[in-house]
């Protein structure tokens, strides 16, 4: 009896301490010390990539694309959109691409109410370990090791096989895992679809890029408090995504900002849209056909920004390199694992010219 009652204590000794140290590495979280409080010196960007004060044009170029005109006659236009903006900006935007509009809003509000929750309903999902499968993290990948923290808390976790995957998502709202597992099948389906697109523009057979190449489904829901001082740091600094495609649910505060032409431009929030924007894998596969640009989030001081995006991406295994048919006269790429490329992408991930460089063949 007494060994059973010390057994018991010991467990909830054991489980105590376990949310005690989740409690104290939660404090890292911005959302759970920012209020009220100037903005640290460790969050300070140097200015040579700090935003500064400059008005980025919110910008009528990023293109915006109807989907609806891609079934019928005017396919081949909306494919030709689709490759001119992958070439011209890495980036679009799409409006009625077919998820429902009560599917993205109820996501919406339920990735917002999970960074509303009181933190007891957090804690356990807190992790500093990338191995994680579902895991509660702040500033980016490299926290322990950056000079400089991004002002963001995230939220991610991998969406296929969704039923091995789901039972590791957040049990808190008690609808996210219903909700979040309808829109991850509808984004992925998305996803697929300009996927063929882009491969009928590339004169590649439709369903090219539906099986190893884009088998991996990573959810990663940022959110950027309000900021004391938005001139001074960033959500996210500039970077390239490593995958092969993006889709992102940008609610409706703007933040995103893109490189082009030498300067940054402000991705405008439409209600509704998707921005989708060209993953360093699809760069290298279309062999440069299709471009992987930089982009950037910044602050601001009056409201928070959630945002959502759905990185489908190859298996770890696949071999990636640049097909055959769409190499002119050289390819750029040589072939190598995707695993290796995470491997390189994540300790260098504010340097793209780092990140491609290792891959890249000599001209
Ligand atoms: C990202 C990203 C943009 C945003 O998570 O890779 O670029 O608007 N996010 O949150
Ligand atoms: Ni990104």
């Amino acid at each position: 009896m007494i060994s059973l009652i010390f057994n018991q204590i010991f467990k909830l000794s054991a489980t105590t301490s376990i949310i005690n140290s989740h409690i104290q590495e939660m404090e890292k979280l911005v959302s759970s010390w920012c209020k009220n409080k100037p903005l640290p010196e460790s969050y300070i960007f140097p200015p040579e990539t700090r935003p500064g004060n400059l008005v980025v044009p919110t910008c009528n170029s990023i293109p915006v694309i109807d989907l609806s005109k891609a079934e019928g006659q005017n396919r081949t236009h909306t494919v030709q959109q689709i490759l001119k903006a992958g070439q011209e900006y890495g980036f679009f935007q799409l409006v009625n691409h077919g998820v429902p509009e009560s599917l993205m809003n109820e996501s919406m509000d339920v990735f917002k109410e999970f960074f509303e929750m009181p933190w007891e309903d957090k804690a356990m999902l807190y992790s500093e370990d990338p191995k994680n499968s579902c895991r509660l993290s702040t500033s980016s990948v490299n926290y322990a090791r950056e000079k400089i923290h991004h002002w963001r808390d995230n939220l991610r976790h991998p969406c296929h096989p969704l039923q091995s995957c789901i039972k590791h998502w957040p049990q808190k709202p008690t609808r996210y895992r219903e909700v979040v597992a309808t829109y991850t099948i509808e984004a992925k389906k998305l996803g697929l679809r300009i996927l063929e697109l882009v491969s009928e523009g590339l004169g590649l057979e439709s369903r090219y890029f539906g099986d190893k190449l884009s088998e991996s489904e990573i959810l990663s829901i940022n959110h950027y408090p309000p900021c004391p001082d938005p001139s001074l740091t960033l959500g996210v600094a500039k970077h390239c995504d490593p995958n092969l495609l993006t889709l992102l649910h940008q609610g409706d505060v703007s933040g995103l900002q893109v490189f082009n032409n030498g300067e940054w431009i402000g991705v405008e929030p439409l209600h509704d849209a998707f921005v989708v924007n060209i993953g360093n894998q699809l760069q290298i596969i279309s062999n440069n056909k299709l471009k992987s640009v930089e982009h950037r989030v910044v602050t601001n001081s009056r409201v928070a920004r959630t945002s959502a995006g759905l990185f489908i991406g190859p298996s770890e295994d696949s071999i990636i390199e640049p097909e055959k048919s769409l190499v002119d006269d050289s390819p750029f790429y040589r072939a190598f694992e995707f695993k290796d490329f995470l491997l390189h992408y994540f300790p260098n991930l504010e340097d793209n010219e780092v990140v491609m460089g290792r891959f890249k063949l000599q001209a």
